[in-house]
């Protein structure tokens, strides 16, 4: 799978989405539909993991029964909004190892400016999802990917809630290997690079700070 965009239409991410997007939606409940959305997302963003076989013992019988094999994960938050969607994941793939990426967002420019980096050691021999709830210019996800590369990961997924058209193009154009889960892809980008309709700053939504 590569470059493309996947967005995951189940209801109860529809569902959830709709909800985080209304604007009378509280911190506290806000929170909760991120991390939800985030346990769903990674359902979907892990459907290609491969499995082996062990043998093991049921109290009744012995057995060979399904297992992980392959690499293991690394998350990878872009801070700080991608916090809300890490805690989702975690809850569901506990043994990950964790990197954090601080970018801001120039409000002239809307470049991403990195201003924090810290990723496991082993990143390399791992499978890497870079998470950031909001695709929106494209530039902080393309920065971020390419910090993880540079540090030698080979095999990348993008996991955020929505995509703009803009930014899906802005990963085509420099990251085509990386294939993107969203809940769904929006219309566009205003002049002060919010997505539309979209839901808000997702950091202040999530974290109260407005
Ligand atoms: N970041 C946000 O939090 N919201 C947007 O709409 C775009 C970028």
């Amino acid at each position: 799978m590569s470059g493309t965009l996947k967005v995951v239409d189940h209801p109860l991410v529809q569902h959830k989405l709709t909800q985080l997007r209304r604007k009378e939606t509280e911190t506290r409940d806000f929170r909760r539909l991120v991390r939800e959305i985030a346990m769903l997302l990674a359902y979907e963003a892990t459907r290609d993991c491969s499995l082996t076989t062990v043998e093991i013992e049921t109290p009744i019988q012995k057995m060979r029964a399904r297992t992980l094999a392959g690499k293991e994960l690394c998350l990878v938050s872009v801070l700080r909004a991608g916090n809300g969607i890490l805690d989702g994941m975690l809850e569901i793939l506990p043994a990950a190892r964790v990197g954090h990426i601080g970018l801001y967002r120039d409000p002239q420019t809307l470049a991403a400016v990195e201003y924090y980096c810290k990723l496991p050691e082993d990143i390399a021999q791992r499978d890497v999802l870079v998470l950031d709830p909001m695709l929106a210019t494209g530039h902080s996800a393309v920065a971020a990917i390419k910090r993880v590369k540079q540090a030698g990961a080979s095999t990348i997924k993008f996991v955020c809630l929505l995509a703009a058209p803009e930014g899906v193009q802005e990963m085509q154009t420099h990251h085509a290997d990386v294939p993107i889960f969203a809940a769904a892809q929006d219309s566009h980008l205003n002049d002060h690079g919010y997505i539309i309709p979209g839901l808000g700053d997702a950091g202040d939504r999530l974290f109260g700070t407005k």
